[in-house]
């Protein structure tokens, strides 16, 4: 049994929605599969190595095996792991690892699992090994398109949207990155709070611009949205690098995910001389079964 789920890009509204501010979010054609044989005891086999359950070499496979578990013990399994989807790269590959391999238990085991319950689970799992978390990531990642958090409200902007997501080469952590905002709103609360106030109306004000096709305001939007960020302590110097860069060729460009490393995702198309640029399209299907 095959099942794939997809990665995402944060368009507007990352860490900011951790607080329950807005956050805008779609997945994209890059997708982590996840093959599950009866065997009699556990194995995973990754791109990371091959592993009995193992929360330290395979913590979101392992995790979920033990959160599906709770609803059908699982005593023996061959999972076979892949993905299209850069590791710790803020394209939400540990999300799409963890509900590609919850679906595809699901469908070994036969449980008939909603998707509404494999997010649940899921959102489990994000906590299980980050301990902090919105589950924008799991939610995205399950369901597909593009999304309004925290009202899920589906997002209709088309196809138009040209997206290049840059890498910058250096992994990003999400849950130091989600701890050094916490960190920070602790000793400065007044003036984080008013970051993510403005944070939360640039993701609001991005609708009707994602809608209209308003490529001043969403530059306007990205640009500072970007610098919002970095007033958060999430951009690190290989993001403002690119940033940079993009900024003299005229082309806005911000964090998407978590930062302190990972990707930056600049608005067109984009080739950036030295760097893995990756062309992604938005509102990509959400998990599923691979037929063979
Ligand atoms: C990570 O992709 C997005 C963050 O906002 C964390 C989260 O929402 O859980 C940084």
């Amino acid at each position: 049994m095959i099942a794939s789920a997809p990665g995402k890009v944060i368009l507007f509204g990352e860490h900011a929605v951790v607080y329950g501010r807005h956050a805008v979010v779609s997945a994209i054609n890059l997708r982590c599969y996840a093959k599950a044989e009866k065997a009699s005891d556990i194995t995973i086999e990754s791109p990371l190595g091959k592993t009995s359950l193992d929360f330290k070499v395979h913590p979101y496979v392992s995790y979920a095996i033990k959160r599906f578990s709770e609803i059908r013990p699982v005593k023996g399994v061959y999972l076979k792991i892949w993905s299209d989807i850069p590791i710790a790269s803020g394209l939400g590959s540990s999300s799409a690892v963890t509900v590609a391999v919850l679906k595809s238990l699901d469908l070994l085991f036969e449980t008939n699992l909603s998707n509404e319950e494999i997010f649940e689970l899921a959102r489990k799992v994000e906590l299980d090994v980050q301990g902090i978390g919105s589950g924008t990531d799991p939610f995205v990642s399950t369901f597909g398109g593009t999304w309004l958090i925290p009202e899920r409200e589906r997002i209709d902007i088309g196809d138009y949207l040209d997206l290049t997501v840059i890498y910058t080469g250096k992994a990003s952590i999400t849950s130091d990155m989600v701890r050094k905002v916490a960190n920070l709103r602790e000793m400065y609360g007044d003036v984080i709070e008013r970051i993510f106030d403005a944070i939360d109306s640039i993701s609001l004000r991005s609708i009707s611009a994602l809608k209209d096709r308003d490529f001043e305001a969403l530059s306007f939007l990205v640009r500072t949205n970007q610098l919002l960020l970095k007033a958060l302590g999430v951009s690190c110097r290989e993001i403002d690098e690119i940033v940079n860069k993009l900024e003299n060729l005229g082309i806005p460009a911000k964090i998407t995910g978590a930062g302190g490393g990972g990707s930056v995702i600049a608005l067109g198309s984009v080739d950036l001389d030295g760097y893995k640029c990756l062309s992604v399209s938005l509102n990509a299907e959400g998990v599923r079964e691979e037929k063979v």
